[in-house]
């Protein structure tokens, strides 16, 4: 459904597909928000079931969008903290008045950046999250290292994909692996399929 980068959006519908879903912008990103809210929920609850979020973990989302991911692991990581990067303005709005509690309170922070250069120290988060995002970005290995960067060892990583998202189940072990996680298992379901991964600790 989402064109991917090495499908340019050249023609008209790619376009206005990429707008509203891959990268929100404008009115018709506004649009893409309120359906992928209602669209994506549950295989990024199921996601974040598989993930095992603990209370006291601090987890990262990256490509959060209208932030029901981040709605969710807020109450799973109930005495941690969860950190969502985006790099929609529209999304980060979004998410932003859907989590606005949570984020009054200090358990929630959101941003808008790019999975290219998250703004985090090495070894800040010991769970991570992207679902429906990566099938977009330039780079994906690139972006996977960077998470593995900003993540634990031990930390583990879950990437979903809802059935339209456009991107194949083959590839995501060979591409977590070449940024350097371990472990790599991939759960499928109807509706979807999540790749979990670890980073591993130094030996
Ligand atoms: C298809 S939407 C999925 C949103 C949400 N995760 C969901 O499942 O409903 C993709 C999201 O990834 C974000 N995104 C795309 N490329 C990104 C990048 N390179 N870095 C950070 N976020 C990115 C987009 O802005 C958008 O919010």
């Amino acid at each position: 459904m989402y064109p991917g980068p090495e499908q340019p959006a050249r023609t008209v519908g790619k376009r206005i597909l990429m707008r509203m879903f891959g990268r929100p912008t404008g009115l018709l990103g506004r649009l893409g928000g309120i359906i992928m809210a209602r669209t994506n929920q549950k295989v990024a609850a199921w996601a974040i079931d598989l993930l095992g979020v603990n209370p006291s973990d601090r987890v990262l989302e990256v490509g959060f969008g209208p932030g029901v991911g981040i709605q969710r692991l807020a109450k799973s990581a109930s005495s941690g903290r969860v950190v969502g990067v985006d790099c929609s303005t529209e999304m980060v709005e979004q998410a932003t008045a859907r989590n606005a509690k949570a984020i009054e309170a200090g358990r929630v922070e959101l941003r808008e950046g790019s999975v290219e250069r998250l703004p985090f120290e090495d070894e800040t988060f010991n769970r991570a999250l992207v679902v429906n995002s990566m099938q977009v970005w330039p780079d994906v290995v690139g972006g996977l290292r960077e998470i593995r960067r900003v993540m634990k060892p031990g930390g583990r990583v879950a990437l979903a994909f809802t059935r339209h998202s456009g991107q194949p189940t083959s590839g995501l072990t060979d591409a977590l692996t070449a940024a350097g996680f371990s472990g790599v298992r991939v759960a499928e379901r109807e509706d979807g399929f999540c790749a979990l991964a670890t980073k591993p600790r130094p030996k």
